[in-house]
């Protein structure tokens, strides 16, 4: 996936409430993938049934959610040095006479459980990914003095009684939108918790796909983000009741009135099939942009790791899908040190970059997940080998991201206007490559799709002219 923090800064996905004042507020903050994004939204709309209103102050929250991520050490330890700094501000509002409940939600409620209560104690309710639909329960419940720990797996209940938003809420939170189509993972590799927090691979029917998607656009959204774990693994059943595949789905969403952009992530290489790589070469509304991570470039290691596809198999893929659309943005995961590797399975890695040139890429030193069995292999490397590996790679991936970046310098395109820019006089948008661009204020409002021309470069953010 692409991530929002997974060890890069979260933003609390919540802006400021659309209910009456003067009813309760939760403040959330959310972690990890855009999966745990979508999910705080869905938690908020839940919640809003019950009058709770979002904040993005914690100090007013009557309740703090944390939605976690458990994917590196780093990641889930956070998630305890936060509780600790709530604890104060918890102590600050009830000497005020004020109530502060806590929740721990996403990846670290599931593997942890009831664990999370033994470490912090301050903690009055931990939930799982799976069960948000029952979050109102769970809260009455915890405010009456009980302790609650939901962890168990229902994913299909969960999207069939989760409350979707109300349309001044989706206008509220913009032009584009995250929409979860599948949810849990198959695959097992062998350095992941993800198949243990999210259970197993669940696809949601196309008919509730569309009604969330149609709601969407109904409220103003143009761009729509098919999420899943493994989202090119999605199978669900049809309107014609058989089952479609996810590029059946692109299509089928292309239709709706105000859809204008389609993506989707985080895609498996060894769930790409034909279909899929067609609407890369026939459905417009379907951005050139792929996030299709390979790991590794070794494959002693790529077999080692549980990925069931070779290097080479990998970049034939691509070949594949560049021949469709040539001018893709790739972009990858990459997990260097994992144990074994050596300096020569490291090479290989450099070289499979060197092969596809990405766009952009997210890249990760191996960080031991307890229960995983990559944690009990044997080999693994000291930190200072790793820290190298990655300062290498990540040099390699920002020359490449930096000549991507660069190749769009006079290239004429279509933005789609998403926000406010920085400055006064500016409107920051997206290009069909998912990179930012700043425009004029007077090149269109929020919500527009307008052409542009690309004049300079900053880091990797594009500014246009209008063309
Ligand atoms: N479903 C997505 C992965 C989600 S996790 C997929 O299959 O691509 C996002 C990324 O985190 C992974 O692609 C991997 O690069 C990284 N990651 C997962 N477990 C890790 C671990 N134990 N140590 C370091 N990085 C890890
Ligand atoms: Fe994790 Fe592998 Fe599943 Fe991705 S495919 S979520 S890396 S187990
Ligand atoms: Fe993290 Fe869970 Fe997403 S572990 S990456 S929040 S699926």
């Amino acid at each position: 996936m692409e991530h929002i923090e997974i060890d890069r800064a979260a933003e609390p996905v919540i802006g400021p409430g659309t209910q009456p004042q003067g009813g309760k507020k939760v403040f959330v903050k959310t972690y990890g993938c855009q999966m745990n994004v979508y999910d705080s939204q869905r938690m908020t709309d839940a919640l809003g049934v019950d009058g709770y209103s979002a904040t993005e102050r914690m100090e007013e929250a009557d309740l703090v959610l944390l939605n976690t991520c458990h994917i590196r050490e780093k990641a889930a330890e956070k998630v305890y040095s936060e509780l600790g700094r709530i604890r104060e501000v918890k102590r600050e509002r009830e000497k005020a006479g004020g109530e502060m409940m806590i929740g721990v939600a996403g990846c670290v409620a599931q593997a942890e459980g009831r664990e999370i209560l033994r470490r912090a104690p301050v903690v009055d309710l931990v939930i799982g990914p799976q069960t948000y639909h029952r979050l109102p329960d769970a809260l009455r419940k915890a405010r009456s003095g009980e302790k609650v720990v939901e962890t168990e797996y229902a994913v299909e209940d969960k999207f069939e009684h989760l409350p979707q938003p109300r349309r001044t809420e989706i206008a509220r939170r913009g032009v584009t939108a995250f929409l979860s189509v599948q949810e849990g993972c198959d695959k097992f590799c062998t350095f992941c918790v993800v198949p243990y927090t999210r259970g197993s691979e669940v696809s949601r029917p196309v008919s509730q796909i569309l009604a969330e998607a149609e709601k969407l656009a109904g409220a103003g959204v143009r761009e729509i983000t098919l999420l899943g774990q493994n989202v090119n693994a999605w199978h669900g059943e049809g309107l014609d009741g058989a089952e479609w595949g996810l590029g059946r789905l692109l299509f089928r969403l292309a239709e709706i009135s105000g859809v204008a952009r389609l993506r989707y992530t985080t895609s498996h290489p060894r769930d790409m099939d034909d279909e899929l790589i067609a609407a890369h070469r026939d459905l417009a509304e379907l951005m050139p942009y792929l996030h299709l991570p390979v790991q590794s470039g070794s494959d002693r290691i790529l077999k080692a790791m549980n990925r069931r596809h070779k290097a080479a198999d990998y970049l034939a893929l691509i070949e594949r899908i560049r021949a469709v659309q040539p001018d893709i943005a790739m972009s990858g995961d990459f997990i260097v040190g994992f144990p074994g590797e050596t300096d020569a399975d490291f090479e290989a890695t450099l070289d499979l970059v060197r092969q596809v040139r990405y766009a952009q890429a997210f890249s990760f030193k191996y960080s031991p997940r307890p229960g995983t069995p990559g944690a009990d292999m044997k080999g693994h490397l000291p930190e200072q080998v790793k820290d190298e590996r990655l300062q290498q790679l990540q040099a390699l991936l920002a020359e490449h991201q930096h000549d991507f970046t660069q190749s769009r310098v006079g290239m004429r395109f279509d933005v789609l206007i998403e926000k406010p820019g920085r400055r006064p006089g500016q409107r920051a948008g997206r290009s069909p490559w998912l990179q930012p661009v700043i425009v004029d204020e007077t090149a269109g409002e929020i919500g527009d799709i307008v052409p542009v021309r690309i004049a300079r470069v900053e880091g990797t953010t594009l500014f246009a002219e209008t063309a």
